[in-house]
């Protein structure tokens, strides 16, 4: 018998169905993923053994495969230890694997059964909803996923809260859409004295979402009038708040409490690597250009930044997405942003 379940692949800001078979044989006993599983995703197996052990289950003896299709499509992430998991006991009869089949699950796992917050929990809530399915994530982060709206949420601390769910001892409730406590605090263009001409500057620039070069001896208060930049600027409306958080959602940025509800201000060093500002390394991750969309930009020490990373910005400016190539694919995110820099003369 095989057993299904769904979960997601992250390519840049898209997101792709992933579906998770297990199949037991009989045969020496062995268990192996296949599906071009990066290395995060092979020791997934351990961690999956352990928290099944400690839930007082054993893997049968027999040959148990592991197929993440589509298999062309590199799997990265430590997400895909809750699917797996997911699937193994629903293969061993543990858990209805008809209903487990109408959900899509991400979550890593402790060695103990804990599960332990992942990046792209809101994008797959939204993927999720938009094909009818459900959502299994880890616990921490229900609040996240229940800003997709009407998609229903299993926010479970565990594996064995899920079995019992599934059981029906213990059934879990939808959780509730996080909410940021407290009114955000903007720095205020008060504080600064004098320097009429400069608040008048920074004012047009707000008014018409125009970039601006500060050029001013040291201490003359560039780097204190480019914060108060975003407090000039509107707040996001819902749907803007929504696709902000999306990209810190997949870049892991997200705040515990809730979505990113004021529009962001970014201050890369001067030092930071190419990746690091228009996207890419190790994951394809969004670069600083793509967590500073509909929001502010900022490069202190203009001439500082290699000539290479300046040139790198030229083609987000100008296209509003920075696109990173990857071996076999574009990762592109958005990056709509309003740049402000500063030097000294
Ligand atoms: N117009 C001002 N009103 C009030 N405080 C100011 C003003 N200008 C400078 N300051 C004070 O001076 C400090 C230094 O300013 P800031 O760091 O913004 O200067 P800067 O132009 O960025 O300098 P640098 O070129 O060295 O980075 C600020 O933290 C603030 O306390
Ligand atoms: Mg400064």
């Amino acid at each position: 018998m095989v057993a299904r379940v769904r979960t997601v692949a992250f390519q840049g800001m898209d997101v792709l169905t992933i579906d998770v078979q297990v199949h037991m044989a009989n045969g020496l006993p062995a268990f192996t993923i296949v599906g071009l599983p990066d290395k995060a995703v092979g020791e997934s197996r351990e961690r999956v053994r352990a928290a099944l052990a400690a839930m007082g289950l054993a893997l049968p003896p027999q040959r148990i495969t592991v197929n993440l299709a589509p298999a062309d499509v590199l799997k990265e992430g430590s997400h895909f230890d809750l699917p797996i998991a997911l699937g193994l006991l629903a293969a061993m009869g543990a858990l209805p694997a008809d209903e487990v089949a109408t959900y899509s699950a991400l979550g890593e796992l402790g060695l103990d059964g804990a599960l332990a917050p992942v990046t792209g929990v809101l994008a797959a809530a939204v993927h999720a909803g938009s094909q009818d399915r459900g959502l299994i994530c880890p616990a921490a982060q229900g609040g996240e996923a229940a800003w997709a709206g009407d998609v229903e949420i299993l926010a479970a601390a565990d594996l064995v809260a899920l079995v019992n769910h599934f059981k029906g001892t213990q059934v879990l409730s939808q959780p509730k859409a996080a909410l940021r406590a407290a009114a955000i605090q903007y720095p205020d263009l008060a504080d600064i004295k004098g320097q009429e001409t400069a608040k008048r500057a920074l004012e047009i620039a707000a008014a018409g979402g125009h970039n601006l070069l500060m050029v001013g001896p040291p201490g003359a208060g560039k780097s204190m009038l480019a914060q108060r930049l975003p407090g000039l600027l509107p707040g996001l409306s819902a749907a803007e708040a929504l696709e902000v958080s999306l990209i810190h959602s997949v870049a892991g940025e997200l705040p515990d409490d809730g979505l990113v509800s004021q529009r962001p201000f970014r201050d890369p060093h001067h030092s930071a690597s190419l990746p690091a500002l228009v996207g890419g390394g190790m994951r394809a991750r969004p670069g600083e250009v793509s967590l500073a969309h509909l929001g502010v930009l900022f490069l202190d020490e203009l001439p500082e930044f290699s000539r290479q990373t300046l040139e790198s910005l030229r083609q987000p400016m100008e296209s509003g997405r920075a696109v990173v190539a990857r071996a076999n694919h574009h990762a592109s995110y958005p990056a709509r942003f309003q740049m402000v820099a500063a030097m000294n003369p």
